[in-house]
């Protein structure tokens, strides 16, 4: 029997109340439903610094970023929730990505990647998730079409963190089944 499709997840925002954090904690429960291995990784647990070409040559990659690092390798997917700052992706996310690829060996080639948004705007973030996308695709991954924005993100949870509407919910769960299925796909020749 092949082995469950493995997923590491981030939020590109490490605010404990992030809104992208939550839509994030559900989109894994979708992915775990679906049939995946979700590995989640919060950048408030694992801080980067800020890119500097002069530490990078000083000491090579720090500590966390050889951490994400190994923990990109070690995934065939990525599922990724992409926070909106003046219409850009955050430098959160961007600072995590381009730490990443100093590596030796590119760890984002080849994989597979999903992108959510959450916003307490009208739009979702959806300028972020389309940013976050051509970056991903840029550094190698192959993004699946499916995608799910949130809008009035502020309004969209109850205490618990599930998700009010039923429509929303539905499309995390298009997102999450699809992330699997061609993460399962690809896996063989990947992993
Ligand atoms: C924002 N926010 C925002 N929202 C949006 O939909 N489009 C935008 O261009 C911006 N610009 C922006 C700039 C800066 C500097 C901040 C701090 C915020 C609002 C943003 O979406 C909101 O704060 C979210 O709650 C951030 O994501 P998390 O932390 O909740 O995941």
């Amino acid at each position: 029997m092949p082995s469950a499709p493995r997923i590491l997840a981030f939020s590109g925002s490490a605010r404990s109340e992030s809104l992208n954090k939550k839509l994030l904690a559900v989109a894994v429960e979708a992915v775990r439903a679906a049939g995946g291995e979700v590995t989640v990784v919060d950048f408030k647990t694992l801080p980067l610094p800020l890119y500097d070409g002069d530490l990078e040559d000083a000491s090579g990659l720090p500590a966390n970023v050889q951490t994400l690092v190994t923990l990109v390798t070690q995934h065939a997917g990525l599922l990724i929730a992409s926070p909106e700052y003046n219409s850009q992706i955050t430098p959160l996310l961007k600072n995590a990505i381009d730490w990443c690829t100093r590596a030796d060996d590119n760890p984002f080639l080849g994989k597979v990647a999903a992108v959510v948004s959450a916003s307490p705007g009208a739009f979702g973030g959806i300028r972020s998730m389309t940013l976050a996308r051509q970056l991903l695709v840029h550094v190698g991954c192959h993004v699946i079409p499916a995608q799910c924005i949130l809008p009035q993100a502020h309004k969209a949870f109850d205490e618990k963190g599930a998700l009010k509407e039923e429509r929303t919910l539905k499309s995390v769960h298009t997102v999450a089944a699809e992330l699997v299925r061609v993460t399962g796909a690809l896996q063989p020749s990947q992993a």
